[in-house]
């Protein structure tokens, strides 16, 4: 994740133009992490009339807090808007999610949302998927057989890379990240139905044909990227 002052504004441009699409009456996916909060921050400052379904307990708690009127996924149905950050944006808009470990309540948002919208400083486009570990949630139980097996199965496919367990990180759904470093991700789609055709793997990371606009923040200006134009 970058940080410091030159990110953090732009962060903070990237939330606020995301926060300038919302309406009122509208339900409004609210993301995880830094650039997700920026967003938070500046749709609170609206006052709109609207509900928040939230990613994560952390940016329950945010939201919350700055009086916005939150429900759960199953009471919501279907989001109109959902703003979140990523780790890693590709040429295609291919995500790179859950550095904040938040991977699959943010996935389960994205694919109940008619409009996903990624924001991020420009230091998270990148020509290959991979710099950033590819974060992936395993349950527990059996959780060193499951990565070894997976481990096995990434080796076969001619995968590089290797898993590590990120230490001390339970997700809000009880379950443990695995990192996959060192990868260059040249096919993000057949990485992504590996990992996933794996026992004991809850969700990966990579966000596949569900961002319709990037927002991305440089030093001075904007970028809006959509996948047909990207
Ligand atoms: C949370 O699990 C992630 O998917 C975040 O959206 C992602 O890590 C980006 O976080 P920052 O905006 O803090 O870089």
């Amino acid at each position: 994740m970058s940080s410091g002052p030159v990110s953090d504004a732009q962060k903070q441009r990237a939330g606020e133009a995301a926060a300038a699409l919302v309406e009122a009456g509208m339900i409004v996916g609210l993301g995880t992490g830094s650039t997700a909060a920026q967003f938070v921050r500046a749709l609170a400052a609206r006052k709109l009339d609207i509900r928040g379904v939230s990613t994560s307990e952390a940016t329950e708690q945010l939201a919350v807090s700055l009086g916005i009127k939150t429900q759960p996924l199953d009471e919501a149905g279907q989001i109109d808007l959902t703003v979140d950050g990523a780790d890693e944006i590709n040429s295609d808009l291919v995500l790179i999610k859950g550095g904040g470990a938040a991977l699959l309540r943010e996935k389960l948002v994205w694919e109940a949302s008619k409009r996903r919208v990624c924001i991020a400083d420009s230091s998270k486009r990148v020509p290959v998927l991979g710099r950033f570990p590819l974060p992936i949630e395993i349950v527990r139980f059996g959780a060193m057989t499951t990565a070894a097996r997976l481990g096995s199965k990434l080796k076969e496919a001619g995968v590089q890379g290797h898993l590590k367990l990120r230490e001390g990180v339970i997700t809000d759904g009880g379950n443990l990240i695995y990192d996959l470093h060192g990868a260059t991700i040249e096919r993000p789609a057949e990485l992504g139905t590996l990992i996933k055709q794996t026992t004991g793997v809850v969700d990966h990371g990579l966000f596949l044909g569900l961002c319709d606009l990037a927002i991305v923040a440089g030093e001075t200006d904007i970028i809006r990227l959509n996948p047909n134009a990207a």
